[in-house]
């Protein structure tokens, strides 16, 4: 039987957090040897927001490097870049016309990004899900390992695969989401009611994957918990010390109960130390290997180019089914 496809990716713009690094990457990696993977670098759907060019060239290459870092093998993986397989676009534009207005202003990420990019809310923002929906669907993918903060949009391309099936006859496999629970959402540690982001205002709110362990610690030390002193999980009352929990928890594999024994009795400073130190333990191989990796641009360049010739294999193959059957000479 052939191995079930899973697709994913993560956009271009800014340093990579390890909101990104949990809540995907690393969950990647565990799946390349039972499953078909294609791991994409979204630099289209950066586009939405205004970058520096530079900056966007340099952020692809340094995403392809940290997912090889991390532990993604090229051999055993598509690793690719969106842009270079123009079937993306090409499928992208094909649903844009299957996709109502209605349901594309539902959608929260693109309220919260209006909301913060007021100057520039452009068409690509309002209707980045359909380009979302052409990745996923192109590769026929069964899974689409995420963060909790992409379900919407996988319902979405489940919804425009199902439309799209029920005109034209079996054209899409229908994706389900892959949310692993303890990494789903890993919040801010100075506002640990909302999710850990790259565009984060305060500095401390964040760990960057590329953090010095010092800088690292300092945050940590810095997390807001609150003044009960206890190790609990418990977010609703205590969303600080139960998202340091969920991040010991994601990268060690113990339980919220295995995690309560171990710190009982033990105030917040030594608790605060050990999950730095889990972070900084998983962080610094990755980081050693990224930059060696990032020096050899040929490599990279290898790397991807070879990705976006096996992509498009597959790409190419389902656009031809789809332009057949609506019409498209
Ligand atoms: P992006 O670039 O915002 O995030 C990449 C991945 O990281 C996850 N993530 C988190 N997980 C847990 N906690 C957090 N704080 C956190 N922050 C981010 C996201 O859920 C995501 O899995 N639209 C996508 C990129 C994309 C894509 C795709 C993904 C484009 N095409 C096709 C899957 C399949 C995005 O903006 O992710």
């Amino acid at each position: 039987m052939s191995k079930k496809v899973i697709l994913s990716g993560i956009q271009s713009t800014g340093k990579l957090t390890l909101g990104n690094y949990l809540g995907a990457i690393d969950n990647w990696v565990h799946m390349q040897e039972e499953y078909d993977c294609y791991y994409m670098i979204a630099n289209l759907h950066t586009l939405t927001v205004r970058n520096n060019p530079e900056e966007l060239k340099n952020n692809t290459l340094k995403i392809l490097a940290t997912y090889i870092a991390a532990g993604l093998n090229p051999e055993k993986n598509t690793l690719f870049i969106q842009s270079q397989v123009k079937e993306h676009a090409e499928l992208g534009w094909i649903l844009d016309c299957y996709t109502y207005m209605g349901e594309l202003s539902r959608m929260t990420q693109f309220k919260d990004k209006s909301a913060k990019h007021a100057d520039n809310i452009n068409a690509g923002l309002f209707t980045y899900p359909a380009l979302m929906a052409a990745d996923i669907l192109l590769y026929q993918a069964d899974l689409v390992p995420v963060g909790e903060d992409q379900r919407q949009h996988l319902e979405i391309t489940r919804d425009l695969a199902e439309r799209f099936n029920k005109i034209y006859g079996k054209t899409f496999v229908v994706p389900e989401a892959y949310v692993r629970k303890e990494s789903a959402r890993i919040m801010g540690l100075q506002d640990p009611t909302s999710k850990m982001s790259k565009s984060a205002t305060n500095p401390n709110d964040v760990i960057f994957v590329e953090d010095e362990p010092e800088i690292i610690l300092k945050k940590f030390k810095k997390a807001v918990t609150d003044s009960e002193n206890k190790v609990k999980f418990d977010p609703e009352n205590k969303p600080g010390v139960s998202n340091l929990m969920q991040i010991y928890a994601s990268i060690t594999g113990k339980t919220m109960e295995e995690i309560e024994n171990e710190f009982e009795g033990k105030g917040y400073g030594d608790f605060k130390m050990t999950v730095a130190n889990s972070v900084i333990d998983k962080l610094k191989p990755v980081q050693e290997k990224y930059k060696q990796i990032l020096e050899d641009k040929e490599y990279l360049e290898k790397i991807y180019t070879k990705g976006a010739e096996n992509a498009r294999k597959i790409a190419a193959k389902t656009l031809e089914d789809v332009k057949n059957k609506i019409g498209i000479l």
